[in-house]
């Protein structure tokens, strides 16, 4: 053998003190204790001397392997903490990263504010299924299997009798098939429909009103919305009733806003009618209250049902009633 154990241990311990980093001391360890390292060759060549020399030599050579190993991993040790306390890529100063907070999505903002108005009058917030029977959705309301009225909605079908409510009228004969008169509640709610533009989504909000009680008459309706239009909008929004259809109300109605971009003198947004269609309305129809019971010669009743999303994009001024479900955060952030 060339050189002495103590020579290459000399050596070593020189050329660790002189390692500028952790990458060369590294280098250092396996140029000595890796596989073809200086003490691992000379370990391997112990095997070469005679006999009596080899006990003693195996020992110092072991004890060198031991020493430097434990040397180069406190070196190594050293240098990775010295360099978690001077690591300049986390600046302690900085503030933190605040968790920035959600807010509702402004559809649930205005459901909430309907709901609050409607409970301030005396209402219960009341709530149906989404995936409805065609006898709730449709028959229950006076609209029989193949009734020309089923046109106006254009239904998802589940299976034949299995469908998406189309609106959160079924929830009037649940609400009476379950609770004697008086009631009063009003159901928000989503509701689908197979239609999809500018001002219509698949899959939207309503809300819906009831009240059943004696001696209630079309005054009520109309003193009970005009109190809510005026809470929701303003007190100077003027409200007018159109006639309409629909079967599970009579006589029905269409309410109409005074437009609250121009304020009546007509634009784009009422399409020059200074009007905006924003709910419809009418007494309950006996048909339906024969449907869950209720004695007709008792009592009267009222209904209405507005669209969310309209009331919002009116409310907020608002274009295309798409921008609500894109989930654009620059949107929703505004609200
Ligand atoms: N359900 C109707 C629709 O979605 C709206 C409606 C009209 C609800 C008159 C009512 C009502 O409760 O009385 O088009």
């Amino acid at each position: 053998m060339e050189k002495t154990i103590a020579q290459i241990e000399k050596e070593a311990l020189k050329e660790l003190e002189a390692a500028p980093d952790s990458e060369s001391i590294k280098a250092i360890s396996a140029r000595y204790l890796g596989r073809k390292g200086a003490v691992t060759r000379y370990l391997r060549n112990i095997s070469t001397l005679s006999l009596e020399l080899r006990p003693e030599a195996g020992e110092k050579a072991n004890k060198t392997k031991k020493t430097l190993d434990a040397l180069f991993k406190k070196a190594l040790n050293k240098l990775e903490s010295a360099h978690i306390e001077t690591d300049d890529r986390i600046d302690v100063s900085l503030p933190g990263r605040a968790v920035r907070q959600g807010s509702l999505h402004p559809i649930t903002q205005i459901t909430q504010q309907i709901c609050d108005i409607f409970i301030r009058l005396g209402f219960d917030v009341a709530e149906g299924p989404e995936v409805e029977t065609d006898y709730y959705n449709f028959e229950a309301l006076n609209i029989p299997k193949n009734h020309p009225a089923r046109d106006m909605q254009d239904t998802f079908y589940i299976s034949n009798n299995i469908v998406l409510r189309t609106h959160t009228s079924p929830t009037q004969p649940r609400i009476m098939e379950k609770q004697k008169p008086p009631v009063r509640i009003i159901a928000p709610g989503k509701v689908y429909r197979c239609d999809s533009d500018l001002t219509h989504t698949p899959m939207f909000h309503q809300v819906e009103g009831l009240l059943v009680d004696k001696n209630v008459s079309f005054g009520d309706l109309k003193g009970v919305l005009t109190t809510f239009v005026h809470q929701m909008f303003d007190k100077e929004t003027g409200l007018r009733f159109r006639p309409s259809f629909f079967p599970f109300t009579e006589p029905s109605a269409e309410v109409d806003i005074r437009c609250v971009i121009c304020k009546g003198d007509g634009c784009r947004v009422c399409s020059k009618t200074g009007w905006l269609e924003v709910l419809g309305a009418g007494m309950v129809h006996p048909a339906v209250f024969e449907n869950v019971g209720y004695d007709t010669t008792r009592y009267t009743g009222f209904a209405f049902g507005m669209g969310v999303e309209r009331i919002a994009m009116l409310k907020y001024g608002i274009d295309d009633i798409r921008k609500y479900f894109e989930n654009d955060l620059r949107f929703l952030r505004q609200f």
